[in-house]
């Protein structure tokens, strides 16, 4: 089988050095000419676990390829995967142009029957268009079938989702296309699942809209647990053990960032608004969300009064551990709210400050060690529970800045660790540590 590729971002290139590694040969084509330079000698654009030596390997030994011509990659094609990007329109809708522009040029250049299969996440009723774009532009002697197969990677887990994923999802009207895209995977071991285009189209959305919701549910719980005196982390152990609930995806926290929650979800209410369905839950799950990126500075205006001059030192700015990815990201709410309130931030990440500097610019300082982050800071803000900041020794704290202050965003240390240490710590569903004692024990210590 040739196979190529169309966009080489977090979905285009995990796809496409996942599939060589299973021995299909790819070819992988993007229209940025930096990026395909970079991938030519074997490098990744974008920090992901394990992909670059993948890359590497399958362009030594021949699976894959990269390039920037159109002619190259799809005129010998028998499967064609869009993984194009589908970024947010204003309203929360998705913006299609990318998927416009492959499908117009897909339809220009293929030469023989051909599979396109959409890996983008893309709104009910998108592969429909598709397939009438490249019906409309195709030869007529062609016959070109368009399937729905949507991808559940995460970043920072990307190849080994790939390799381990829980399901594959396809979608087709065509029963031999679908048999042609389920021989493909068959070596991965993975359940596969067929079903129609519209439902997986609705699969991938209704997954990630789950997933958000179960994130702003468990956090609404944490604010509970706060004002109730119950500790999320017993809470959600204890509710975790029912098989019908599962420990997944119930860490409490300062809410979901990233490049897909936050878009596939307010996508989804907007195309509920567009059938005149009004998707409350989702609505609320998402205002919740924002809510909880707000709590640290709440929680540190609470506790301190005025933030104006204070020191902050912002530990963590990617979305979540593992990635360089800063779309969507919590820090950048804090540091913006924490800017508003006139304080001075200095932030922290092991491998994100390339990327947060192309938004955040001189508006902040940038450490590039912990330590320095934590100097002399006033207070500290742990955004992403990276392992690097996650097992900073309790003590560093101390040392370091003006006063053991920290506000965990990410529930990374237990209580009864912190009451060891003369620090001051409010995390996230459990009760506040004032300079290493309970609150109630604190009623006479002044702030
Ligand atoms: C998510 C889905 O998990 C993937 O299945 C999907 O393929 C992907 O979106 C996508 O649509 O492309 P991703 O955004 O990479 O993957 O990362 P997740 O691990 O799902 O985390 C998303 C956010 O939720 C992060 O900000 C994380 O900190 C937060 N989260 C996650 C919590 O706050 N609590 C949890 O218990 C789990």
């Amino acid at each position: 089988m040739k196979i190529t590729v169309a966009g080489a971002g977090y979905v285009g290139l995990v796809t496409s050095a996942g599939l060589a590694e299973l021995g299909h040969s790819i070819t992988c084509i993007d229209i940025e000419k930096e990026k395909i330079d970079m991938l030519q000698n074997g490098l990744s654009p974008i920090y992901e676990p394990g992909l670059e030596l993948l890359i590497k390997k399958n362009l030594r030994n021949g699976q894959l390829k990269f390039t920037m011509s159109p002619d190259q990659a799809y005129s010998a094609a028998d499967i064609i995967f869009i993984a194009v990007g589908t970024p947010e329109e204003k309203d929360g809708s998705v913006d299609l142009k990318y998927i416009h522009v492959v499908s117009h040029t897909i339809a220009h250049y293929i030469k023989k029957d051909v599979i396109v299969c959409t890996k983008s996440t893309v709104p009910v009723g998108t592969n429909e268009l598709i397939k009438q774009i490249i019906q409309s532009r195709k030869s007529t002697s062609i016959n070109a079938e368009v399937v729905s197969n949507p991808e559940f990677l995460r970043e920072g887990s990307a190849v080994l989702d790939f390799f381990q994923g829980d399901r594959i999802v396809i979608g087709a009207d065509n029963p031999e296309a679908a048999t042609i895209m389920e021989q493909i995977y068959l070596p991965l071991k993975i359940p596969i699942i067929k079903t129609d285009i519209k439902s997986a189209e609705m699969i991938k959305y209704t997954s990630n809209a789950f997933l958000a919701t179960k994130i702003s549910f468990i956090n609404e719980i944490a604010n509970l647990c706060e004002k109730v005196g119950a500790n999320i982390e017993e809470v959600a152990y204890g509710i975790g053990y029912d098989k019908r609930i599962g420990h997944e995806f119930l860490k409490a926290g300062i809410g979901y960032g990233g490049s897909c929650f936050p878009k596939d979800t307010r996508a989804l209410v907007q195309l509920a608004g567009n059938v005149k369905y009004p998707f409350e839950l989702l609505e609320a799950a998402i205002k919740v969300n924002n809510h909880q990126q707000s709590l640290p500075v709440l929680k540190a205006k609470e506790l301190l009064g005025s933030l104006k001059n204070k020191r902050v030192a912002i530990l963590g700015l990617a979305f979540k551990p593992d990635t360089d990815d800063v779309r969507e990201a919590a820090s950048l709410i804090i540091i913006k709210e924490l800017l508003e309130e006139g304080a001075l931030v200095r932030a922290y990440d092991p491998i994100a400050i390339p990327n947060a500097k192309k938004l955040l610019g001189n508006s902040i300082e940038y450490a590039y060690n912990l330590h320095y982050a934590l100097y002399e800071a006033d207070f500290a803000i742990i955004v992403t529970e990276w392992e690097q900041i996650k097992h900073v020794r309790l003590d560093i704290f101390q040392t370091y800045m003006k006063e053991p202050i920290v506000i965990d965003g990410r529930n990374c240390y237990s209580l009864e660790e912190i009451e060891k240490y003369p620090i001051t710590y409010l995390s996230i569903g459990r009760q506040g540590v004032y300079k290493g004692r309970p609150k109630d024990e604190m009623s006479i210590i002044n702030f």
